[in-house]
């Protein structure tokens, strides 16, 4: 049996409830957010650490380094629960290679559980005690939580470029011909790629720290000196880490493998030349663009990464026959209609909600009290969960009832 049959046949029967592609873009998508966030977190955990080493190099050091901590704690949270959603899409349409690849390292793909939690738990030691004076060593704990953040990223890496290689799957599985399934060893690692993905928190956290100086200029209790010491950390960061993005990107580009065609694609070149030029943008005093402005660039350019990532992978599984496109589809309009309601609805509201509240409240000193408007879109996202919570069981019942008495 050729590969081709092997990976098709390993599809999940049940098929696919809408067209693949859906799931495609969804899954395109849902990952720009996920290596947002895993980019906020390293780029502003590293900053903490360093910043925390500086402290005696002045006041705004320390101010900064408790800020990245806090910045820090918050990102792990949202990288994982935004992690979720891409990996969900990508098992609907990828299935197949999917859990190979993480049967293949197993332990390591259950050790990826394991080191979060203790990377995390290790982040909240160092941010109890980031205090003033706080002792030298508590730096510690931060260097070993990002140490277990970056294996993290690095499983993660393997687990999907271990996917793409199903002609290499029967040599991991049996290499010799003898039977290894201790799934202790990480069969492929393509460097180029994934330090150049790393490597992007530093451009990230360089135009966060643009935007963040822009947010907190309506606060009176930040000082002018301390946000334009931000920013101009936030400028040379950006500079410094946009032409190490690139010059990576371009090392990854020559590492692809010539007969998959993917060297000449224009947007694989446009993603180095897409990042030197945000670092040189960002490092701009004269032409100053809003740090909103270039935030928003820095999320055009991931999601151009997210789009070629896909291409990549769509190149890599075609000479076996594999195309996400040929999924079989049980077409059911009523879970995907609840599905992309519950994203606007529930995700447009609720969420909306949540994000106006902290961001209005993050622009004031004291006590935050909501303008009407916002006072109504938290009323309405009450609502609307009532609602969803509604429909969720009145559907579930209906197909209980039927099932139980029409069927
Ligand atoms: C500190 C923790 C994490 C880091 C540093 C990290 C980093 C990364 C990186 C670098 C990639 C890209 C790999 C590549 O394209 O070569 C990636 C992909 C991905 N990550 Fe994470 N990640 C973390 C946690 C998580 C968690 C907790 C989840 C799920 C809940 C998750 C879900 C995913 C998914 C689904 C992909 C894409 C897989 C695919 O395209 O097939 N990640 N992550």
């Amino acid at each position: 049996m050729d590969v081709g049959t092997v990976l098709n046949t390993m599809r999940d029967p049940a098929g696919v409830p809408a067209p693949p592609l859906v799931f495609q873009v969804l899954a395109v998508v849902t990952w720009v957010f996920h290596i947002a966030f895993v980019f906020l977190t390293l780029g502003s955990g590293v900053l903490a650490v360093y910043a925390f080493y500086k402290r005696e190099a002045g006041p705004f050091w320390e101010q900064l380094s408790l800020a990245m901590t806090k910045v820090a704690k918050v990102g792990v949270s949202l990288l994982i629960v935004l992690g979720v959603a891409p990996l969900l899409f990508t098992q609907v349409i990828y299935d197949p290679q999917w859990y190979t690849s993480n049967v293949l390292s197993a332990a390591w793909a259950i050790g990826f559980i394991f080191t979060l939690i203790v990377g995390y738990c290790l982040w909240f030691v160092f941010y109890e005690a980031n205090h003033e004076g706080a002792k030298r060593y508590v730096g510690i704990y931060a260097v070993m939580s990002l140490v277990l953040f970056a294996l993290d990223g690095l499983i993660m890496h393997v687990l999907t470029y271990q996917a793409i290689q199903p002609d290499k799957w029967m040599s991991w599985y049996a290499p010799g011909g003898i039977v290894d399934n201790s799934g202790t060893t990480l069969h492929a690692i393509e460097w180029p790629r994934y330090l150049f993905i790393m490597s992007l928190s530093a451009p990230a956290i360089g135009l966060y720290l643009l935007a963040y100086a822009d947010y907190l200029s309506v606060r009176k209790d930040k000082t002018r000196e301390y946000l334009e010491f931000s920013r101009n950390l936030g400028r040379k960061i950006a500079a410094g880490g946009g032409i190490i993005s690139a010059s990576l990107a371009l090392w990854w580009q020559f590492d692809l493998p010539a007969s998959t065609g993917l060297r000449s694609e224009p947007l694989g070149w446009a993603i180095p030349l897409g990042f030197a030029m945000l670092g040189w943008l960002a490092s701009q005093r004269i032409l100053r663009l809003h740090g909103y402005i270039l935030l928003s660039l820095g999320a055009a350019m991931i999601a151009l990464l997210a789009i070629w990532r896909e291409l990549i992978r769509i190149a890599y599984l075609k000479p076996f026959g594999y195309v996400a496109d040929a999924y079989k589809i049980h077409a059911d309009l009523p879970s995907t209609v609840l599905f992309f309601s519950t994203i606007l609805g529930v995700g447009g509201l609720v969420g909306g909600y949540y994000l106006t509240l902290l961001y209005r409240a993050g622009r004031v000193e004291g006590t935050y009290t909501a303008s009407p408007g916002v006072s109504r879109l938290g009323s309405a996202a009450v609502a609307v969960l009532v609602v969803w919570i509604g429909v969720f069981f009145v559907y579930g019942v209906a197909i209980w009832l039927r099932n139980a008495f029409l069927a």
